[in-house]
């Protein structure tokens, strides 16, 4: 923890809607692609929330879907910051439907994402640390190094290989070394 450490309920965000049939796939049912806008919004509301600085979305890594949403139901989605480094937050996302007549309440998708923020050159800024205070958030907080490290080895191994080699009139570097 830093000394500007931040607790995880300061971030978070609690979002509901109605599902309307404009908002249906051909299933009658939710369509994904309007969750996961709803999953990047709040993420994006709650990264800020945490660290007060513009934020950009660099990765979705994990996104379940358990459970379809019918028409009419509310859907309440619940998001926070699990874990930071330097400049990236994740964030943790919950989305829960209820059936409004019965009460009865069910997780229908989960999501982790990573938000990074940045400055005025969209350059990546140090974020505040944060820190957990119940046991769920704990969990939380304790696993995401491990989510981290398998983040940072999808990412070594599906762009390394693109990264574009120096052209071949590249003058050799001056800079030096130190060896
Ligand atoms: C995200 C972005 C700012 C990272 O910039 P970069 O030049 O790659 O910077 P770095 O490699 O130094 O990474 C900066 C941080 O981002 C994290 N990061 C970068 N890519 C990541 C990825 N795919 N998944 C998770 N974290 C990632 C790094 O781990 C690092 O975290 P740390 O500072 O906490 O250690 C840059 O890739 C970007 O602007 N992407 C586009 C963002 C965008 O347009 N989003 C959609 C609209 S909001």
């Amino acid at each position: 923890m830093t000394q500007d450490s931040r607790p995880m309920s300061q971030s978070r965000t609690i979002m509901t809607e109605m599902v309307f049939p404009s908002e249906t796939n051909h299933h009658g049912t939710m369509f994904g692609g309007t969750l996961m806008l709803y999953i990047d919004k709040i993420g994006a509301i709650a990264a800020t929330r945490h660290c007060n600085r513009p934020v950009v979305t660099a990765s979705q890594d994990s996104l379940d879907f358990l459970s379809p949403i019918q028409v009419g139901e509310a859907v309440e989605l619940e998001a926070f910051v699990t874990w930071t480094r330097r400049s990236s937050m994740e964030v943790y996302c919950v989305v829960r439907a209820e059936n409004l007549f019965t009460g009865e309440r069910r997780i229908t998708t989960t999501a982790f994402s990573t938000f990074v923020a940045v400055d005025a050159n969209n350059r990546p800024i140090p974020v505040p640390g944060v820190y957990p205070e119940t046991d769920e958030e704990r969990k939380l907080y304790e696993s995401a190094p491990e989510r981290y490290q398998q983040r940072m080895k999808r990412r070594e191994l599906r762009y390394s290989t693109q990264r574009a080699p120096a052209p071949a009139s590249t003058p050799p570097s001056t800079e030096k070394t130190g060896q």
